[in-house]
């Protein structure tokens, strides 16, 4: 297995392109499977998760080819309704084939994605609005096995704020017959992205972006093409990165607009952080100042930033507390933040932060993806030589960050395993 070694002490400095968004990516790519024309996708970063949904999609029968960052999809000829669980096991986000489908298809065959390491995470709200929609779905063998002939409209209230949950029903509801109201929806940039691109397709949806998504279903999609948003964690994780060696960045290709928890949170601090429209510049001198924060849905702090701004607290001035709101287990970097010196108190879902001068390099394990990204924010702070295990998460999500940051000045270098 890969593993990452840094050698801290570097400050971050120059100018750094930010990917496409992985959470935009995703569904927008399983959104083929509501029509069968091609679907051109745009700025679509290199990561294993892409490569994981083209293999789902590919064993379903819908054909894709890359040329640089564009792909194009065509899911005229599917063959499978499957979603098998080594595939849903490695990629949650696979789930959201259901709702494409069982809209399309009538039917489906999805694994349940099971225990995940940051949470429970079940998917009861996408089976609670499937089934508001007329489908039956049992579970069955792991799997939820779904049916129905044609979706209805409904309108579907969900217990809490869900990401894939509101794109899996939002997704499903553009070829139902009739109006869908999703009600507390998911108001994530991302879910607004996948709207952009389903109304390319020719979907009736309004409301993206607020808590009300209205679809009116059509009879069938076609073929658009489309653009995939600057992902807005991997800036954050750049901008963090920087903040914490004391840095001066540019991000080039980005979008600050949906950034502004992230923004705000740096600049309390210490960071002067300037924008454009399509770049963001931020200059540190110093020490951080320690931050307290609390995860939440958008427009709050993404949970998905909670493990970098941890890092920048550990080598804070001053104690910050961190509360993680989303997902109930969501802290195990923590302790491998202690391995480097940080002084961290967890008490349920909340961590105490006291920051120290310093942190000394050691080895690591990243547990997930968000995590594995904290733990190379604090090896580019620590003393030494920070080794950073199981990568497999980072290269989930983030495209060539080793290769980044390097070009930023740090001392950073995969060794293969
Ligand atoms: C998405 C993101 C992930 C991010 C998360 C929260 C993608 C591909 N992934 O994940 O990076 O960390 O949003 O911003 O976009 N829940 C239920 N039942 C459900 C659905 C969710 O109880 O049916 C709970 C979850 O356990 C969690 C909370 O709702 O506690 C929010 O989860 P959700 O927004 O669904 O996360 P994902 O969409 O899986």
């Amino acid at each position: 297995m890969d593993r990452l070694c840094v050698r801290g002490g570097q400050r971050l400095s120059g100018e750094v392109p930010v990917s496409g968004a992985k959470n935009a990516a995703l569904p927008i790519l399983f959104a083929s499977l509501l029509t069968a024309e091609p679907l051109v996708v745009g700025n679509v970063p290199r990561l294993q998760d892409v490569a994981t949904a083209l293999r789902l999609l590919g064993q379903m029968g819908v054909s894709s080819r890359r040329e640089g960052d564009e792909v194009t999809l065509e899911a005229a000829a599917v063959s499978s309704v499957d979603a098998p669980y080594d595939l849903v096991r490695t990629m949650r986000a696979s789930v959201l084939v259901l709702g494409p489908l069982v809209a399309r298809f009538g039917r489906a065959r999805v694994s349940l994605p099971g225990g995940c390491a940051i949470g429970q995470r079940p998917v009861d709200q996408h089976i609670k609005g499937l089934q508001a929609m007329g489908a039956e779905i049992h579970i069955e063998h792991g799997y939820m096995v779904a049916s129905a002939p044609r979706l209805k409209g409904a309108r579907i209230v969900t217990d809490m704020v869900t990401v894939t949950g509101t794109e899996n029903l939002m997704m499903a509801a553009t070829l139902a017959e009739g109006e869908t109201i999703i009600e507390n929806a998911a108001r994530e940039p991302e879910v607004v992205d996948l709207a952009q691109a389903l109304i390319a397709m020719g979907a009736r949806i309004r409301g993206a972006g607020t808590d009300r998504v209205v679809v009116e279903g059509v009879a069938s999609l076609h073929g658009a093409s489309h653009r995939v948003m600057p992902d807005r964690i991997e800036a954050g994780t750049f901008l963090c990165a920087a903040a914490a060696t004391g840095g001066s960045i540019t991000l080039t290709g980005a979008q600050p607009a949906g950034m502004d928890a992230t923004l705000e949170k740096l600049r309390e601090a210490g960071a002067a952080i300037d924008c454009g429209p399509d770049w963001i510049r931020l200059v540190m001198s110093g020490r951080p100042r320690a931050l307290n924060l609390r995860t939440a849905p958008y427009p709050g702090l993404a949970t998905d930033m909670q493990a970098q701004f941890m890092a920048l607290n550990c080598i804070a001035q001053g104690a910050g507390v961190i509360t993680e709101t989303i997902f109930e287990n969501r802290f195990m970097h923590a302790l491998e933040l202690q391995r480097l010196g940080a002084d961290i108190t967890i008490e349920g879902n909340t961590a105490v932060v006291r920051g120290v001068p310093a942190l000394s390099g050691a080895a690591v394990m990243a547990t997930d993806l968000r995590a594995s990204a904290g733990l190379v924010v604090a090896g580019l702070v620590a003393e030494g030589e920070t080794l950073v295990n199981r990568i497999y998460h980072l290269d989930r999500g983030y495209e060539r960050m080793e290769a980044k940051l390097a070009a930023l000045g740090a001392r950073i270098e995969r060794q293969p395993g």
